[in-house]
């Protein structure tokens, strides 16, 4: 195994030495070309194009970004002790039991008493699919508690899967009435299945909520704040924006439970959880798909939403429910006449997101910590939604919404697929509703990606514009329930994306779908990234997604493709970086051999004496990244040296490269 691993990495270092200028003796010999046109520099690249889609899906918040370690930490779940079990060890005995006399608050209807007969008596948390602990890093241990008779102390451990105790602390201090008491836990070893454990010292009683164990290293040492490796990930894509915070969530099985952002913002243990409506979709005999401990705490709500976009650069583009249930499960409507709440549900973010903080929801923003605005643009009227009843009700909102806030651009929807009926329906009612952005969503076969890196050259150049909401190919894998996040599916993913920047002037936005998914506990495949409670990894596609982002100029140059015969499984796109005065060209050779081109710079007063040249390349269509070879595939840079306006290079098979050139 060690030898063929071995003998592929050799092959694929070989493959990469080879994408390389061409040596002087054989340049004569080159047959195909491809000509950038610098002197005719064509529409702006809007700094938008590329961006990102969140979605707690996979268990990408509770469970991923969201980095409380307790499952089920306010006793909301539909099984009030899911994730929870008895400590009785030893002979120790009591009983736990979920009451709602005289709770925390109305949105933490339920607590956890816990009676104790004998010491070491108590409870134990599970985690998502574990805890995850680092050696050497602080966890705050924190609860609401009430002592309700006797009980002093609780002893807090965690444990390896052994039940090997890693660290402990000793919780204090428990008053007649709720108070939240914390303390700090220092685990002396590194477990991704670490367990929890709360026991007593003597018999007694105390009443329990909002028991957590939250990292004090979040990304920017934020309490309540998210986990920094996944953030850094997604700051170093450069989103142009992020979407929020779906996707189908928006919309939830039925509308009472939709997302409403209202109930997600302050005091953690005030917001009012709900099932994710995720839980139980794909019933089938692959564990992983089947959460029923996937509820949505809402640790991870819109004000940490937009704190996620300041910290990682990116415009934030939330989603609201138009009420309409998803159209898959349920399909509830709220009556046109009822859509009052839902309207004042936009109009009240608008102002919590930009208002000054004399008015009411920008004073709610200050309180927070964020008194600047967060200088939100755009706003999503309903998901994946269609039919006329879409149309109607996203009319509605965009006449209220306009009338108040006429800059804020809208994005409404083309439905889940990317062509007929629904499709050309809905495009043909926004195009009359003089709609600002319409959503377009893909997940397609490769093959449909490569046949459709034109899409959206003959698009009308007048009326409204695209966004690419939602696509990722969608490869096949023998014997597997996952849809593999392999080479075939980027690659084919890159060649599209050659036509998305082409085409910059008719699609302002796109985003991969779905960002996010633990290895143990995902309901959707493929996904940009993958985690375990841990570690984390960027697939392919986040790769391509990468160097895309990364390298988007910021005017879009003619280029044209020349050889002998018909040119083909060749995709690119040309681009002018007026801050660093580079020619930006990206190739997607979908071939499987090499193919020498000459590159001609024409136009241009001044080349450059070095160029970088970024590349991902594999042969193998089959490879993957995983959590141990997170960068199996990953992009390659060289320097090449530049003599002139004519550069022969040879892109390798099976490649996307991003050839940067010095250029004015
Ligand atoms: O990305 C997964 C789902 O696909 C989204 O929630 C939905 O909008 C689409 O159907």
């Amino acid at each position: 195994m060690k030898l063929i691993r071995f003998a592929l990495s050799i092959m694929l270092v070989a493959t990469l030495l080879a994408a390389r200028p061409v040596a002087p003796h054989a340049q004569n010999l080159v047959q195909e070309s491809i000509t950038i046109q610098i002197d005719r520099p064509g529409a702006a690249i809007p700094a938008t194009l590329f961006g990102v889609f969140f979605e707690d899906i996979n268990f990408a918040a509770d469970g991923g970004i969201y980095p409380e370690r307790i499952k089920n930490r306010s006793f909301e779940f539909s099984e009030p002790l899911m994730g929870w079990k008895k400590v009785e060890a030893n002979g120790a005995r009591g009983s736990l039991e979920v009451r709602a006399e005289d709770p925390l608050n109305a949105n933490s209807p339920h607590y956890l008493r816990l009676k104790a007969e004998t010491d070491g008596f108590g409870l134990s948390n599970e985690g998502f699919r574990g805890i995850g602990l680092k050696q050497g890093e602080t966890y705050t241990f924190s609860a609401y508690a009430r002592s309700a008779g006797g009980l002093k102390a609780l002893k807090i451990s965690v444990v390896d899967a052994n039940g090997t105790e890693l660290g402990r602390a000793r919780l204090s201090g428990f008053g007649k009435a709720w108070k939240r008491l914390s303390v700090p836990l220092r685990p002396n070893a590194t477990e991704a299945k670490a367990m929890l454990k709360l026991t007593t010292e003597e018999p007694g009683t105390i009443d329990l909520d909002q028991v957590s164990l939250f990292p004090v290293n979040t990304y920017g040492k934020r309490p309540n704040g998210l986990r920094p490796d996944l953030v850094q990930l997604l700051k170093d894509l450069h989103p142009g924006f992020i979407r929020f915070p779906g996707g189908c969530i928006v919309e939830g099985r039925n509308l009472d439970e939709r997302y409403q952002w209202k109930t997600t913002i302050g005091d953690p243990a005030q917001r009012k959880q709900i099932i994710n409506r995720w839980n139980l979709e794909f019933r089938t005999r692959n564990p992983a798909r089947a959460p029923e401990d996937y509820f949505q705490s809402f640790g991870l709500g819109f004000y940490e939403y937009f704190q996620l976009c300041e910290d990682t650069g990116a415009e934030p583009l939330p989603i609201l429910n138009c009420g309409m249930a998803c159209q898959f499960n349920t399909g509830q409507l709220v009556p046109l006449e009822g859509l009052d709440p839902y309207i004042q549900d936009a109009l009240d973010l608008i102002e919590f997101a930009n208002g000054p903080t004399t008015s009411t929801w920008g004073r709610k923003r200050a309180e927070l910590g964020h008194p600047a605005p967060f200088n939100m643009k755009m706003l999503g009227v309903g998901n994946e939604q269609w039919g006329p009843q879409y149309v109607e009700r996203y009319e509605i909102f965009a006449k209220a919404i306009k009338a108040k806030y006429p800059d804020i651009k809208l994005i409404s929807s083309a439905g889940p697929s990317p062509q007929g009926e629904r499709f050309d329906f809905l495009w043909k009612a926004l195009r009359g509703l003089q709609a600002d952005l319409v959503d377009e969503h893909y997940y397609q076969p490769p093959k449909w990606f490569l046949e459709n890196a034109h899409r959206y050259d003959n698009y009308p150049r007048t009326g409204p514009k695209v966004f690419a909401g939602e696509y990722a190919a969608h490869a096949q894998a023998k014997n597997r329930p996952d849809r593999p996040n392999n080479w075939e599916a980027a690659l084919a993913e890159a060649a599209f994306m050659t036509g998305l920047e082409r085409n910059a002037d008719v699609v302002l936005m796109a985003s991969y779908a779905p960002l996010f998914a633990h290895v143990e506990a995902w309901q959707w495949s493929p996904n940009l990234i993958w985690f375990d409670n841990l570690r984390s990894f960027g697939t392919p596609s986040y790769y391509v997604q990468k160097l895309f982002s990364a390298n988007r100029g910021t005017r879009l140059l003619p280029a044209k493709v020349e050889g002998s015969g018909e040119v083909k499984d060749l995709y690119i796109s040309a681009s002018f970086d007026a801050k660093s005065n580079e020619v930006i060209l990206k190739v997607v050779n979908t071939a499987a051999t090499a193919r020498t081109m000459n590159v001609n710079l024409a136009g241009a007063a001044k080349v450059g004496a070095e160029a970088r040249a970024l590349t991902l390349a594999s042969h193998d269509l089959a490879v993957e990244n995983s959590l141990n070879e997170p960068t199996k595939l990953a992009p390659v840079e060289l320097r090449v040296n530049l003599a002139g306006s004519r550069l022969p290079y040879q892109f390798v098979a099976h490649s996307l490269t991003v050839l940067r050139v010095p250029c004015q």
